[in-house]
């Protein structure tokens, strides 16, 4: 399996003159620990730090989420991109310039296209709403009271109420019918295999990503009649659902620490309008982790400011738990007086709005005001189970939070400061105790794994013989000279799972035309998710022995293995299986 054919001279190449540590760190802060970095992960949400950067290896991974890889593969997962695309954007921040030709951009070459057609869908959208076709999209606009130069601000536009008039709009300008499908800017019909256009009779919210690129769409209804309110783009090669964030191009450059996140577009919009640019909205109420993390890259402050209904104050309070691991400050209005910031900023003003967001709580007083509302302190229990929840709430807290907060709590409920104090610091130690298990449990996990790996699903099942694989792998990669010495006393197919035959193999080849074993060599072959689990047996090697005895070792027990039945982890008793596990992980 050959996904591209950049010439491996070009990545060892690239891999020379880009330090790992150097692109990292200008997404991660990074602190030394030991003779690894340390970091918040940019791709999971957490507080403290489990992203691990290995300058030994050139790799990274993360303890938390299990994110693995060397410098390509983190590139390709900060940017979204493929891999040409990675190695290209890697190639440009080492200053050299890529190959000239020989590899396969045919997905970049898609992804371009893409795009360009949704640049000139956004403008068709937008040029219909000056037409006759298209009244009734700007009557929507004008009936919601949107100005002239909001409407360009945004690009926003209108989509005809006709079956295909984007469609071949799009096709006279040269885009083919399968680029337009593949943007979802049309659809084929079940029924007849004609092809129609996505959005019919709607105005049209054009999402744009931090480079400028016209990423999806978000249409909604103008026949309140219509089934669906809003209709969004669904997964393309250039957007995937919950990366999306509604003005945040404008956002970013607001100048503002804080960025004010609301549930629809419209409100940010009104927002932008009333002067708050800092405003973004996501796609409806769904806060996802990338979205929390890509906002959280823009902001030192996040002010969630949902509609003023069930639906909101849910949502509120999933996305409080989100932005909680990304770092970030967070603080929570409550939209008295509307139903969401559209309707305030248009009937109240500006000032009202401005007052709102000043009397926002932070982070512990909308917890603490969550408990509050869960309870009934007029009751003697009442009192106690707040003050017990109250103290779970102020365990993760500053010092001063901690002592601002009980000292309020104390009096309002005409209790013992002191006692509360020690309710506090009794959840605090519980919380530390709890943390400190999950943080060994993760690095065992790690270094122990004895767990399921989606990338090699006969691991469990062939665990003895996988760790084995796995061990000699690790040293094959560090000292390539032991593999010239032990190679005619072992061949790859006496691997007994898949996917490390896959990777021996590749290393083998790697070897025997004479390039170097860097983790960065195995990119071309192995997609990003599998990277994680080739990175991790990478970085495995330097817990190793290291000796040739070591990797003979490991030869005898692949070959024993191999002429044996699996044993079937499902299939033992927890005893066998713990049984099995450390004679795996002593044999190393
Ligand atoms: P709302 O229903 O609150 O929409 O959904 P809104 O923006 O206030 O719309 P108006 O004021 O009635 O025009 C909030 C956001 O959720 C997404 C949209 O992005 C919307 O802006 N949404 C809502 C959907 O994606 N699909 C839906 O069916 C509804
Ligand atoms: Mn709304």
């Amino acid at each position: 399996m050959r996904k591209t054919a950049i010439p491996p001279e070009f990545i060892q190449t690239l891999h020379d003159k880009l330090s790992i540590e150097d692109v990292v760190s200008s997404h991660v802060e990074l602190k030394h620990s030991g003779r690894t970095l340390k970091g918040l992960c940019p791709f999971h949400n957490e507080k403290t730090p489990s992203f691990t950067v290995y300058p030994d290896t050139e790799s990274f991974y993360c303890f938390g989420c299990g994110a693995a890889g060397d410098v390509i593969a983190f590139i390709m997962r900060i940017d979204n991109l493929d891999y040409v695309e990675a190695v290209k954007s890697a190639a440009d921040m080492a200053g050299v310039a890529m190959p000239e030709d020989g590899y396969d951009d045919s997905i970049m070459k898609l992804k371009r296209r893409l795009l360009s057609a949704n640049r000139e869908a956004a403008k068709f959208y937008n040029s219909m709403l000056y037409t006759d076709k298209g009244r009734a999209g700007l009557e929507y606009f004008i009936n919601r009271g949107l100005p002239q130069n909001t409407i360009t601000h945004f690009g926003l536009g209108y989509a005809p109420d006709e079956w295909d008039a984007l469609y071949k709009h799009l096709r006279g300008l040269g885009y083919s019918e399968y680029e337009l499908i593949t943007a979802n800017l049309a659809r084929r019909s079940a029924k007849n295999n004609s092809v129609y256009d996505n959005f019919r009779n709607r105005v049209m919210f054009p999402i744009i990503d931090l480079r400028g690129n016209v990423i999806a769409f978000s249409g909604r209804r103008v026949n309140e009649n219509d089934e669906r309110k809003y209709v969004n783009t669904a997964d393309t090669p250039v957007f995937k659902k919950g990366d999306g964030v509604f003005a945040l191009n404008f956002a970013k450059n607001s100048g503002s620490k804080q960025i004010i996140l609301a549930e629809g577009q419209m409100d940010a919009i009104a927002m932008h309008e009333f002067g708050f640019t800092n405003a973004v909205a996501t796609l409806g109420t769904a806060l996802t982790r990338e979205q929390a993390n890509l906002i959280a890259r823009y902001a030192e402050e996040i002010v969630i400011c949902y509609d003023n209904d069930e639906a909101g104050r849910k949502a509120t309070e999933k996305a409080v738990g989100i932005f909680e691991k990304t770092g970030v400050k967070i603080k929570v209005v409550t939209l008295d007086g509307g139903k969401d910031a559209d309707e305030i900023l248009r009937t109240y003003g500006k000032e009202k709005f401005e007052r709102i967001l000043n009397s926002s709580n932070n982070e512990t007083e909308y917890r603490l005001e969550q408990e509050r509302n869960k309870y009934s302190i007029a009751t003697e229990d009442g009192k106690v189970k707040y003050l017990k929840a109250a103290a779970e709430v102020l365990a993760s807290c500053s010092p001063v939070e901690k002592d601002i907060y009980s000292a309020k709590i104390a009096e309002e409920l005409g209790v013992n400061k002191n006692a509360l104090r020690e309710q506090i610091e009794m959840a605090a130690s519980r919380l530390k105790k709890q943390k400190r298990a999950e943080e060994s449990k993760a690095v065992e996990k790690m270094l122990f794994s004895s767990f399921e790996d989606k990338n090699n699903p006969q691991r469990q099942q062939k665990l003895r013989a996988a760790r084995a694989e796995e061990t000699l792998i690790a040293s094959f990669m560090k000292n390539p000279d032991f593999y010239k010495k032990l190679k005619d006393t072992f061949s790859p197919d006496d691997f007994t799972t898949e996917f490390n035959k896959r990777i021996i193999k590749h290393l083998i080849g790697l070897i025997e035309d004479g390039y170097s074993t860097d983790l960065s060599m195995f990119n071309s072959e192995f997609d990003v998710e599998e990277m994680n689990t080739v990175a991790k047996i990478a970085i495995s090697a330097g817990s190793l022995s290291n000796t040739l005895r070591e990797c003979e070792d490991c030869i005898a027990v692949i070959k024993a293995e191999s002429s044996k039945p699996g044993t079937d982890a499902k299939n033992m008793s927890d005893e066998e299986y713990l049984s099995a596990f450390r004679k795996n992980n002593n044999g190393g």
